[in-house]
């Protein structure tokens, strides 16, 4: 194990990235047997935003390990109000064993894994959805076996998603091409770091603002929200947005088989169409599903438990 925490995408190499998706399928493959791995370990899960893949996953998923969730909203310790951020996570530190961070602020997450002592997990910030992203392309692998030769679009704001899908493509030597407009581009040292990996694992990172060159011969298709939580809505971007929807005129210029994910909660209407939320294309909800088993790996492997999966 190389990283202690999973703040950036970027955190796990390859190697961690494999390692994860194999202990999701066996984790996935026989729940039962794993049910008592976190006997006598308490997860916090501090959110400063709503949610419910994120918030729901995590906490089923530690609880039918055997482990106690808590989940501590933004009206509960108030984290840098009450009380000083440095101050509560050693607090945190001495009565848990790992915490799942929501924030806006991504260094408020990276401030807070300086004093917990014990592995942060990123439960989205306003920079990067990792678990998100990681389940994700776990939900790829097990649709197509494996990624040689597939091709992944985003067609989307260039936002946290983004972020991370760049950096776990990257990592995983993935043909990855994004279509965003010019003013709602990914982070700009997350899209470098993103290609210097790509030159180093067989990855391509292509980036258009046509959502139509994005898309052409994708055997993936991904959105995400035009805007994001806590972000205002403003009919100047919305008209930026426009001719950025996936419906199914744009899924003409993909692949055949293609098939279509969106990490949720969707906008039916805007970034996408209800019908191809409910078409034959979506897979959607077995992201979401997906989001348990591999939190569970990701759980599993930063709190170095590896050893102590049932075979
Ligand atoms: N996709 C996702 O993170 O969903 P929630 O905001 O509901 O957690
Ligand atoms: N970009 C979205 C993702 C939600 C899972 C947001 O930050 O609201």
């Amino acid at each position: 194990m190389k990283t202690k925490h999973l703040i950036s995408a970027g955190d796990f190499e390859t190697d961690d990235l494999t390692a994860i998706f194999d202990i999701a399928a066996r984790i996935k493959e026989k729940p039962l047997a794993h049910s008592s791995m976190f006997s006598g370990k308490a997860m916090g899960l501090i959110f400063e935003k709503p949610s419910t893949r994120t918030w729901v996953s995590f906490e089923v998923g530690f609880s039918t390990m055997g482990g106690h969730a808590i989940y501590l909203g933004p009206s509960d310790i108030k984290l840098g109000v009450r009380e000083e951020l440095r101050d509560v996570a050693r607090v945190l530190g001495r009565y848990l064993d790992v915490i799942v961070m929501r924030t806006f602020s991504h260094k408020r997450i990276l401030d807070f894994a300086r004093y917990f002592g014990k592995p942060v997990v990123n439960g989205l910030s306003d920079l990067e959805h990792p678990c998100q992203v990681i389940g994700d392309f776990f939900t790829m692998r097990k649709l197509f076996g494996g990624f040689s030769g597939k091709r992944v679009a985003f067609v989307g704001d260039g936002n946290n998603v983004l972020n991370s899908l760049l950096l776990v493509a990257a990592r995983l030597g993935i043909r990855f091409a994004f279509a965003s407009p010019k003013r709602f581009m990914p982070n700009q040292q997350i899209l470098e770091r993103a290609r210097n990996i790509a030159s180093k694992t067989g990855g391509k990172i292509i980036m258009t603002n046509q959502p139509e060159k994005a898309v052409k011969g994708a055997d993936i298709v991904y959105t995400d929200v035009w805007f994001s939580m806590g972000e205002e809505v403003t009919a100047e971007k919305r008209a930026a947005f426009q001719g950025f929807q996936v419906n199914r005129v744009l899924l003409k210029q993909a692949a055949q088989n293609v098939r279509v994910m969106h990490c949720l909660p969707a906008h039916r209407g805007e970034e996408i169409t209800n019908e191809v939320v409910e078409g034959k294309e979506s897979i959607v909800f077995e992201q979401a599903e997906n989001r348990l088993h591999v939190q569970k790996a990701i759980l599993i492997y930063l709190m170095g438990m590896t050893n102590k999966l049932a075979s």
